[in-house]
Protein backbone atom coordinates (compact mmCIF):
# COMPACT_ATOMS: atom_id res chain seq x y z
CA UNK A 1 0.00 0.00 0.00
CA UNK A 2 1.43 3.36 -1.07
CA UNK A 3 1.26 6.27 1.33
CA UNK A 4 -1.79 8.41 1.04
CA UNK A 5 -2.13 12.03 2.32
CA UNK A 6 -4.81 14.63 2.70
CA UNK A 7 -3.64 18.19 2.03
CA UNK A 8 -5.07 21.05 3.37
CA UNK A 9 -4.50 24.53 2.20
CA UNK A 10 -6.08 27.97 3.53
CA UNK A 11 -3.50 30.17 3.88
CA UNK A 12 -4.66 33.15 1.26
CA UNK A 13 -7.77 33.23 -0.79
CA UNK A 14 -7.84 29.52 -1.99
CA UNK A 15 -9.96 26.97 -0.04
CA UNK A 16 -7.91 24.05 -1.09
CA UNK A 17 -7.83 20.41 -0.34
CA UNK A 18 -6.44 17.51 -2.01
CA UNK A 19 -5.23 13.60 -1.85
CA UNK A 20 -1.93 12.59 -2.66
CA UNK A 21 -0.75 9.16 -3.36
CA UNK A 22 2.82 8.09 -2.48
CA UNK A 23 3.94 11.50 -3.25
CA UNK A 24 3.76 12.25 -6.83
CA UNK A 25 -0.10 10.79 -7.81
CA UNK A 26 -2.64 13.21 -7.39
CA UNK A 27 -6.03 11.66 -6.60
CA UNK A 28 -7.75 15.03 -6.55
CA UNK A 29 -7.35 18.54 -6.52
CA UNK A 30 -9.97 20.81 -5.26
CA UNK A 31 -9.96 24.44 -4.63
CA UNK A 32 -12.38 26.91 -4.06
CA UNK A 33 -11.11 30.03 -5.16
CA UNK A 34 -12.55 33.02 -3.30
CA UNK A 35 -10.71 36.02 -6.06
CA UNK A 36 -14.08 37.25 -7.43
CA UNK A 37 -15.65 37.99 -4.20
CA UNK A 38 -12.07 40.07 -3.31
CA UNK A 39 -11.45 41.71 -7.13
CA UNK A 40 -14.23 44.31 -5.72
CA UNK A 41 -12.11 45.45 -2.84
CA UNK A 42 -8.97 45.15 -5.44
CA UNK A 43 -6.75 42.77 -3.24
CA UNK A 44 -7.35 40.15 -0.50
CA UNK A 45 -9.71 41.45 2.54
CA UNK A 46 -8.85 39.30 5.10
CA UNK A 47 -11.98 38.99 7.13
CA UNK A 48 -13.66 38.09 4.14
CA UNK A 49 -11.16 35.44 3.15
CA UNK A 50 -11.47 33.57 6.89
CA UNK A 51 -14.96 33.78 7.16
CA UNK A 52 -15.38 32.23 3.17
CA UNK A 53 -12.88 29.65 4.80
CA UNK A 54 -15.41 28.92 6.92
CA UNK A 55 -18.18 28.65 4.93
CA UNK A 56 -16.34 25.93 2.44
CA UNK A 57 -13.71 23.87 3.86
CA UNK A 58 -15.91 21.08 4.84
CA UNK A 59 -17.47 20.96 1.82
CA UNK A 60 -13.91 20.99 0.17
CA UNK A 61 -12.39 18.63 2.06
CA UNK A 62 -15.39 16.02 1.59
CA UNK A 63 -15.30 16.36 -2.06
CA UNK A 64 -11.41 15.75 -2.28
CA UNK A 65 -12.47 12.19 -0.89
CA UNK A 66 -15.19 11.91 -3.19
CA UNK A 67 -13.47 12.60 -5.88
CA UNK A 68 -10.43 10.62 -4.92
CA UNK A 69 -13.26 7.50 -4.48
CA UNK A 70 -11.76 7.05 -1.04
CA UNK A 71 -12.82 7.64 2.32
CA UNK A 72 -10.68 8.63 6.15
CA UNK A 73 -9.93 5.18 7.03
CA UNK A 74 -7.67 5.16 3.11
CA UNK A 75 -5.83 7.99 4.59
CA UNK A 76 -2.02 7.87 5.99
CA UNK A 77 -2.18 11.47 7.09
CA UNK A 78 -3.00 14.74 7.15
CA UNK A 79 -1.08 17.54 6.05
CA UNK A 80 -1.53 20.53 6.59
CA UNK A 81 -0.48 24.53 6.21
CA UNK A 82 0.53 26.07 9.38
CA UNK A 83 2.09 29.29 7.62
CA UNK A 84 3.57 31.71 6.00
CA UNK A 85 0.07 33.25 5.30
CA UNK A 86 -3.21 35.59 6.96
CA UNK A 87 -3.15 34.61 10.40
CA UNK A 88 -7.40 34.04 9.97
CA UNK A 89 -7.23 32.13 7.18
CA UNK A 90 -4.53 29.90 8.28
CA UNK A 91 -6.35 29.47 11.71
CA UNK A 92 -9.74 27.81 9.53
CA UNK A 93 -7.27 25.56 8.00
CA UNK A 94 -5.36 24.60 10.76
CA UNK A 95 -8.26 24.33 13.15
CA UNK A 96 -10.10 21.71 10.89
CA UNK A 97 -6.96 19.95 10.26
CA UNK A 98 -6.75 19.31 13.82
CA UNK A 99 -9.82 18.29 14.50
CA UNK A 100 -10.14 16.02 11.40
CA UNK A 101 -6.73 14.39 12.53
CA UNK A 102 -7.88 14.00 16.40
CA UNK A 103 -11.50 12.50 15.13
CA UNK A 104 -10.22 9.66 12.58
CA UNK A 105 -6.75 9.35 14.98
CA UNK A 106 -4.73 10.15 11.58
CA UNK A 107 -1.45 11.93 12.45
CA UNK A 108 -1.13 15.22 11.51
CA UNK A 109 2.01 16.56 9.75
CA UNK A 110 2.99 20.44 9.73
CA UNK A 111 3.58 22.05 6.08
CA UNK A 112 5.25 25.31 5.52
CA UNK A 113 3.32 26.96 2.40
CA UNK A 114 6.59 27.64 0.47
CA UNK A 115 7.48 24.32 0.84
CA UNK A 116 4.68 23.24 -0.72
CA UNK A 117 5.53 26.05 -3.37
CA UNK A 118 8.66 23.94 -4.09
CA UNK A 119 7.17 20.62 -3.80
CA UNK A 120 4.03 20.81 -6.53
CA UNK A 121 7.49 19.56 -9.12
CA UNK A 122 7.33 16.20 -6.96
CA UNK A 123 3.62 15.56 -8.42
CA UNK A 124 3.10 14.00 -11.93
CA UNK A 125 1.75 16.70 -13.62
CA UNK A 126 1.61 14.65 -16.94
CA UNK A 127 2.40 18.52 -18.68
CA UNK A 128 4.98 19.55 -20.86
CA UNK A 129 8.14 21.20 -19.03
CA UNK A 130 7.25 19.17 -16.05
CA UNK A 131 10.07 17.01 -14.17
CA UNK A 132 7.91 13.83 -13.96
CA UNK A 133 10.29 12.41 -11.34
CA UNK A 134 13.64 13.21 -12.75
CA UNK A 135 14.76 15.50 -9.90
CA UNK A 136 18.46 15.34 -8.71
CA UNK A 137 19.58 17.30 -6.53
CA UNK A 138 21.20 20.05 -5.75
CA UNK A 139 18.31 22.29 -7.31
CA UNK A 140 18.08 25.91 -7.50
CA UNK A 141 14.07 27.11 -7.24
CA UNK A 142 12.81 30.19 -8.01
CA UNK A 143 9.69 30.80 -5.71
CA UNK A 144 7.58 33.63 -6.63
CA UNK A 145 3.49 34.47 -5.19
CA UNK A 146 1.91 37.08 -4.08
CA UNK A 147 3.66 37.28 -0.66
CA UNK A 148 7.34 35.93 -1.77
CA UNK A 149 10.49 36.04 -3.90
CA UNK A 150 12.96 33.74 -3.09
CA UNK A 151 15.89 32.31 -5.06
CA UNK A 152 17.09 28.98 -2.91
CA UNK A 153 19.06 26.50 -3.20
CA UNK A 154 18.33 22.74 -2.44
CA UNK A 155 20.38 20.48 -1.50
CA UNK A 156 18.31 17.65 -0.18
CA UNK A 157 14.63 16.76 1.06
CA UNK A 158 13.98 19.85 3.62
CA UNK A 159 17.90 21.13 3.24
CA UNK A 160 17.70 24.57 2.24
CA UNK A 161 19.80 27.35 1.32
CA UNK A 162 18.36 30.77 0.95
CA UNK A 163 20.60 32.81 -1.68
CA UNK A 164 18.39 35.92 -1.71
CA UNK A 165 15.14 37.35 -1.54
CA UNK A 166 12.78 40.26 -2.15
CA UNK A 167 13.63 43.43 -0.11
CA UNK A 168 10.76 45.09 -0.50
CA UNK A 169 7.71 44.15 -2.56
CA UNK A 170 7.17 40.07 -3.53
CA UNK A 171 6.87 39.90 -7.24
CA UNK A 172 2.94 38.81 -7.52
CA UNK A 173 2.74 42.03 -5.15
CA UNK A 174 3.85 44.38 -7.47
CA UNK A 175 2.09 42.53 -10.42
CA UNK A 176 -0.89 43.27 -8.33
CA UNK A 177 -0.19 46.87 -7.25
CA UNK A 178 0.68 47.57 -11.22
CA UNK A 179 -2.60 46.35 -12.68
CA UNK A 180 -4.59 47.98 -9.72
CA UNK A 181 -2.64 51.56 -10.83
CA UNK A 182 -3.68 50.40 -14.40
CA UNK A 183 -6.88 49.79 -13.69
CA UNK A 184 -6.38 46.43 -15.67
CA UNK A 185 -8.50 44.22 -12.68
CA UNK A 186 -7.14 41.67 -10.15
CA UNK A 187 -5.53 39.27 -9.79
CA UNK A 188 -2.64 41.16 -11.31
CA UNK A 189 -0.83 38.68 -12.75
CA UNK A 190 -2.78 36.96 -15.30
CA UNK A 191 -4.33 40.63 -16.42
CA UNK A 192 -1.12 42.02 -16.72
CA UNK A 193 0.19 39.06 -19.21
CA UNK A 194 -2.93 39.12 -20.97
CA UNK A 195 -2.26 43.46 -21.41
CA UNK A 196 1.19 42.83 -22.32
CA UNK A 197 0.81 40.57 -25.40
CA UNK A 198 -0.66 43.62 -27.14
CA UNK A 199 2.21 46.00 -26.08
CA UNK A 200 5.74 46.77 -26.78
CA UNK A 201 8.00 46.47 -24.14
CA UNK A 202 10.46 48.74 -25.48
CA UNK A 203 7.99 51.06 -25.99
CA UNK A 204 8.40 52.48 -22.35
CA UNK A 205 11.78 53.01 -20.10
CA UNK A 206 12.00 50.95 -17.48
CA UNK A 207 14.61 50.32 -14.47
CA UNK A 208 16.10 46.66 -13.16
CA UNK A 209 17.03 46.82 -9.78
CA UNK A 210 19.88 44.31 -10.08
CA UNK A 211 21.15 44.60 -6.80
CA UNK A 212 25.19 43.57 -7.70
CA UNK A 213 26.66 41.21 -5.63
CA UNK A 214 23.54 39.65 -4.09
CA UNK A 215 20.99 37.58 -5.02
CA UNK A 216 18.43 39.55 -3.42
CA UNK A 217 15.62 41.69 -5.08
CA UNK A 218 13.45 45.03 -4.68
CA UNK A 219 10.44 45.94 -6.94
CA UNK A 220 8.76 48.84 -5.29
CA UNK A 221 11.13 51.45 -7.81
CA UNK A 222 9.97 49.63 -10.41
CA UNK A 223 6.59 50.03 -8.79
CA UNK A 224 7.02 53.92 -8.14
CA UNK A 225 8.60 54.51 -11.86
CA UNK A 226 5.16 53.19 -13.15
CA UNK A 227 3.19 55.24 -11.39
CA UNK A 228 5.20 58.15 -12.17
CA UNK A 229 4.93 57.50 -15.36
CA UNK A 230 1.30 57.18 -15.82
CA UNK A 231 0.86 60.61 -13.51
CA UNK A 232 2.47 62.73 -16.69
CA UNK A 233 -0.76 62.35 -18.40
CA UNK A 234 -2.65 64.77 -17.08
CA UNK A 235 -5.36 64.87 -20.17
CA UNK A 236 -6.24 61.55 -22.02
CA UNK A 237 -3.59 58.74 -22.04
CA UNK A 238 -2.86 57.06 -25.26
CA UNK A 239 -5.10 53.80 -26.20
CA UNK A 240 -1.31 51.85 -26.84
CA UNK A 241 -0.38 53.17 -23.25
CA UNK A 242 -1.86 50.37 -20.62
CA UNK A 243 -0.23 47.62 -22.91
CA UNK A 244 2.89 48.97 -23.46
CA UNK A 245 3.25 49.62 -19.69
CA UNK A 246 2.12 46.39 -18.88
CA UNK A 247 4.67 44.80 -21.53
CA UNK A 248 7.52 47.11 -19.99
CA UNK A 249 6.56 46.06 -16.54
CA UNK A 250 6.44 42.47 -17.54
CA UNK A 251 9.48 42.67 -19.26
CA UNK A 252 11.38 43.96 -16.30
CA UNK A 253 10.29 41.66 -13.50
CA UNK A 254 11.19 38.98 -16.02
CA UNK A 255 14.73 39.80 -16.51
CA UNK A 256 15.59 40.51 -13.07
CA UNK A 257 14.05 37.07 -11.51
CA UNK A 258 15.75 34.92 -14.90
CA UNK A 259 19.33 36.70 -14.62
CA UNK A 260 19.54 36.15 -10.93
CA UNK A 261 18.90 32.70 -11.65
CA UNK A 262 20.76 32.25 -14.39
CA UNK A 263 23.91 33.88 -12.08
CA UNK A 264 22.81 31.67 -8.88
CA UNK A 265 23.14 28.41 -11.60
CA UNK A 266 26.71 29.87 -12.83
CA UNK A 267 28.06 30.16 -8.78
CA UNK A 268 25.71 26.66 -7.59
CA UNK A 269 26.25 24.26 -10.98
CA UNK A 270 22.51 22.73 -9.55
CA UNK A 271 21.47 19.58 -11.87
CA UNK A 272 17.71 21.99 -12.51
CA UNK A 273 15.75 24.90 -11.91
CA UNK A 274 12.50 24.88 -10.55
CA UNK A 275 9.94 27.83 -11.25
CA UNK A 276 7.32 27.68 -8.12
CA UNK A 277 4.64 30.07 -7.29
CA UNK A 278 1.31 32.07 -8.83
CA UNK A 279 4.42 34.65 -11.10
CA UNK A 280 5.86 31.12 -12.48
CA UNK A 281 2.38 30.56 -13.99
CA UNK A 282 3.55 33.46 -16.68
CA UNK A 283 4.66 32.32 -19.57
CA UNK A 284 6.75 35.34 -20.58
CA UNK A 285 9.21 34.08 -17.37
CA UNK A 286 8.65 30.27 -18.17
CA UNK A 287 10.04 31.35 -21.74
CA UNK A 288 12.36 33.69 -20.96
CA UNK A 289 13.90 31.19 -18.46
CA UNK A 290 14.23 28.56 -20.82
CA UNK A 291 15.72 30.65 -23.06
CA UNK A 292 18.84 31.72 -21.18
CA UNK A 293 19.65 29.17 -18.44
CA UNK A 294 21.30 26.49 -20.05
CA UNK A 295 20.00 23.39 -17.70
CA UNK A 296 16.59 21.96 -17.56
CA UNK A 297 14.11 24.38 -16.23
CA UNK A 298 10.77 22.60 -14.74
CA UNK A 299 8.03 24.55 -14.79
CA UNK A 300 4.26 24.01 -13.71
CA UNK A 301 0.96 23.96 -14.93
CA UNK A 302 -0.91 26.81 -13.93
CA UNK A 303 -3.26 24.98 -11.34
CA UNK A 304 0.07 23.96 -9.57
CA UNK A 305 1.73 27.21 -9.77
CA UNK A 306 -0.78 29.29 -7.78
CA UNK A 307 -2.26 27.96 -4.42
CA UNK A 308 -3.32 24.52 -4.26
CA UNK A 309 -3.66 21.43 -1.33
CA UNK A 310 -1.73 18.99 -3.89
CA UNK A 311 1.66 20.64 -3.45
CA UNK A 312 0.87 20.51 1.00
CA UNK A 313 -0.26 16.78 0.32
CA UNK A 314 3.67 16.24 -1.34
CA UNK A 315 5.31 18.19 0.68
CA UNK A 316 3.42 16.53 3.39
CA UNK A 317 4.79 12.95 2.05
CA UNK A 318 8.41 13.83 2.28
CA UNK A 319 7.96 15.15 5.88
CA UNK A 320 5.73 12.08 6.98
CA UNK A 321 8.08 9.74 5.50
CA UNK A 322 10.79 11.69 7.56
CA UNK A 323 9.08 11.00 10.89
CA UNK A 324 7.24 14.92 11.34
CA UNK A 325 4.28 14.95 13.61
CA UNK A 326 2.67 17.97 14.98
CA UNK A 327 1.27 18.04 18.52
CA UNK A 328 -1.92 19.20 19.14
CA UNK A 329 -0.41 22.73 20.68
CA UNK A 330 0.87 23.27 16.75
CA UNK A 331 -0.19 27.19 16.30
CA UNK A 332 -0.16 28.89 13.03
CA UNK A 333 2.92 31.10 12.27
CA UNK A 334 1.86 34.13 9.66
CA UNK A 335 6.12 35.19 9.04
CA UNK A 336 7.20 31.41 8.85
CA UNK A 337 9.93 31.55 6.30
CA UNK A 338 11.83 28.85 4.12
CA UNK A 339 14.85 28.92 5.99
O1 LIG B 1 1.30 31.40 -5.10
P1 LIG B 1 0.12 32.28 -5.12
O2 LIG B 1 -1.17 31.72 -5.66
O3 LIG B 1 -0.24 32.81 -3.70
C1 LIG B 1 0.70 33.19 -2.76
O4 LIG B 1 1.28 32.29 -2.11
O5 LIG B 1 0.92 34.41 -2.67
O6 LIG B 1 0.54 33.58 -5.94
C2 LIG B 1 -0.39 34.58 -6.22
C3 LIG B 1 0.33 35.67 -7.00
C4 LIG B 1 -0.54 36.89 -7.23
O7 LIG B 1 0.21 38.03 -6.86
C5 LIG B 1 -0.81 36.87 -8.72
O8 LIG B 1 -0.96 38.15 -9.30
C6 LIG B 1 0.44 36.18 -9.25
O9 LIG B 1 0.71 35.18 -8.29
N1 LIG B 1 0.21 35.56 -10.56
C7 LIG B 1 0.87 35.92 -11.69
C8 LIG B 1 0.29 35.15 -12.74
N2 LIG B 1 -0.69 34.38 -12.21
C9 LIG B 1 -0.73 34.63 -10.88
N3 LIG B 1 1.86 36.80 -11.89
C10 LIG B 1 2.31 36.95 -13.15
N4 LIG B 1 1.80 36.30 -14.21
C11 LIG B 1 0.79 35.39 -14.06
N5 LIG B 1 0.29 34.76 -15.12
ZN1 LIG C 1 1.24 30.49 -2.40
Amino acid sequence: MTIRILGIETSCDETAAAVVDGGHTILSNIIASQAESHAQYGGVYPELASRMHVESIAFVVEQALVAAHIGWDDLDAVAVTYGPGLPGSLLVGLNYAKGAAFATGLPLVPINHLEGHLYAHWLDTGAEGSAAGNLRFPLVALIVSGGHTDLVLVHGHGQYQRLGSTLDDAAGEAFDKVARMLKLGYPGGPVVEEAAKKGNPAAIDLPRAWLPGTYDFSFSGLKTAVLRIQQKYTGPVPPRFYADMAAAFQESVVDVLVEKTKAAVEEFGPNAVLLSGGVSANMALQEAARARIPLPVYTLPSVLCTDNAAMIAAAGFYRYQAGERAGWNLDIDPGLQLI
